[in-house]
């Protein structure tokens, strides 16, 4: 909350004081809104859960994704034109929701709600986003507002 309301300082400032009303504060806070969204950019995972996240996927994915993640016969590569052409422009909320729903496609929704946080990381991670200080938010609604894009 302290983030928006600096965020919003800032951006009314640009507007200026000579406004008044109603007007301005939904203007700021429009424009607050828009500039919290966070993207796959800004560091939403840490190393640490990426490398959990990698032994779980050797257990529970790596069967039929391959080891290296480029998939198989039936299985889709889970990495680059792969990954970007299937998620772009969805969110990690998204994606977390389907793996979750529906891998292991022989054992859906076997894993901890933090397993499939912890792969989902290293999916990240193996798309080459960069990572962060915090690892994701263990909230289903605050992870639909990462947004998956292919630029910065
Ligand atoms: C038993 C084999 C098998 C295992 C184990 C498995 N997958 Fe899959 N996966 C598939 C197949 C087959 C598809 C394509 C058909 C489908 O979507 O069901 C698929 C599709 C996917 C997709 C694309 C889903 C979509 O929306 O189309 C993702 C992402 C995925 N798998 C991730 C994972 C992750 C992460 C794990 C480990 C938790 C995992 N899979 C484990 C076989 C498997």
């Amino acid at each position: 909350m302290r983030q928006a309301a600096a965020l919003m300082g800032s951006v009314c400032s640009v507007v200026g004081v000579g406004a008044v009303g109603v007007g301005l504060v939904i203007a700021c806070s429009v424009a607050a809104a828009a500039q919290a969204r966070r993207t796959v950019w800004d560091g939403v995972y840490s190393e640490e859960q990426a490398a959990r996240g990698q032994m779980q996927y050797a257990r529970a994915c790596a069967a039929c994704h391959a080891g290296d993640l480029r998939g198989s016969n039936t299985a889709p590569s889970l990495v680059e034109e792969s990954f970007a052409f299937q998620w772009a422009d969805t969110s990690i909320g998204e994606l977390y929701e389907r793996i979750r729903t529906l891998m292991p496609s022989d054992r859906p929704n076997s894993l901890s709600p933090q397993a499939y946080r912890d792969i989902v990381a290293f999916l990240l991670q193996s798309n080459k986003f960069p990572p962060g200080a915090k690892e994701l938010d263990a909230d289903g609604e605050a992870l639909k507002q990462v947004l998956i894009t292919t630029k910065r």
